[in-house]
């Protein structure tokens, strides 16, 4: 293993951990939660947030609570994401999506459980750590999840341009429906971690830059990707006639906003020397993801 996969799966394996070993029940709700949560998924939102502290100074691996929340909100706008009203698609994390295996109230259910104990994870205090903190956690994280982040990005691409598709209302969809819990992940992280704002600032930066790019690339793999190492189906964007980069811009002119992207993160961290390395591999290697 390189010593960037090391560090991925040091977090990641944290982060798996302490979900695990939340005191789930036998109950229908804290299966279908865990069903989705446990069920794979590269982490790389909570991976993100952990990155951030370190680079702020902090321990890592002490914010594990607060980014285990965070991935608790991705995974519930995954199972709605799916459902028949949204995207309709039928797999994700390589297993039948949520509402195929447990029906369509219960995959609301443990969307709303899920979002709701994230935030609960991230307000909870820590030991040493200033409760002020969590309280400016909780107040950015619930922002980027909702009206005006995630959900509000969601509300777009469920309606689609209303002219004539452009660039600069797919940038802007994007950057709410994914780049706004990216850049969450690495604010959470850095605030807790005690960062000084011009810090924070310069990895909203990154953050927005890498949602960007991490999504380009989503649009283009789910038109040249492989359902079986994405874990889920293919040609989702085609059938619902979504707005994407390649739909814009064909996949090559895709290709090259995606480039343009992954610079713009690499280039957010200038100002740091190797500390800032793992970030910019995630960024370079995000950029030629295969899932
Ligand atoms: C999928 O996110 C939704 C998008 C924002 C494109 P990920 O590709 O991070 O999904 P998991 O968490 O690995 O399943
Ligand atoms: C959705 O984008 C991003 C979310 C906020 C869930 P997509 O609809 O393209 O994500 P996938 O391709 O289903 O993972
Ligand atoms: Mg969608
Ligand atoms: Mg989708
Ligand atoms: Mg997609």
């Amino acid at each position: 293993m390189t010593g960037f996969q090391l560090q991925y799966e040091t977090y990641k394996q944290a982060v798996d951990a302490a979900l695990v070993s939340l005191p789930w029940g036998e109950d229908r709700l804290s299966r279908g939660m865990t069903y989705s949560l446990l069920g794979g998924g590269k982490r790389l939102r909570p991976v993100l947030a952990l990155a951030a502290a370190a680079l702020a100074g902090g321990d890592p691996l002490a914010l594990t609570p607060p980014a285990c929340g965070l991935e608790m909100i991705h995974t519930y706008s995954l199972i709605h994401d799916d459902l028949p009203c949204m995207d309709d698609d039928d797999t994700r994390r390589g297993l039948p999506a949520n509402h195929i295996a447990f029906g369509e109230a219960a995959a609301v259910l443990a969307g709303d459980a899920l979002l709701t104990l994230g935030l609960e994870l991230i307000a909870r205090p820590l030991p040493g750590i200033p409760p002020e903190r969590n309280l400016r956690a909780v107040v950015l994280t619930a922002a980027a999840a909702g009206w005006r982040g995630m959900v509000g990005g969601q509300m777009l691409d469920m309606d689609g341009p209303p002219g004539k598709p452009g660039l600069e209302w797919l940038a802007h969809m994007q950057s709410l429906k994914t780049g706004a819990l990216f850049i969450a992940a690495v604010e959470l992280g850095a605030v807790l971690a005690g960062a000084e704002d011009e810090a924070v600032a310069r990895l909203r930066v990154y953050a927005a830059a890498l949602g960007a790019a991490f999504q380009i690339r989503d649009d283009i793999l789910d038109l040249e990707g492989e359902s079986a190492v994405l874990g889920k189906p293919t040609g989702s964007d085609g059938k619902l006639a979504k707005t994407t980069y390649p739909a814009l811009l064909g996949l090559e002119g895709a290709a090259a906003a995606l480039r343009q992207k992954t610079e713009e993160a690499i280039a957010a961290l200038a100002a740091w020397g190797k500390e800032a390395a793992f970030l910019r591999e995630l960024a370079a290697r995000a950029a030629g993801r295969e899932k």
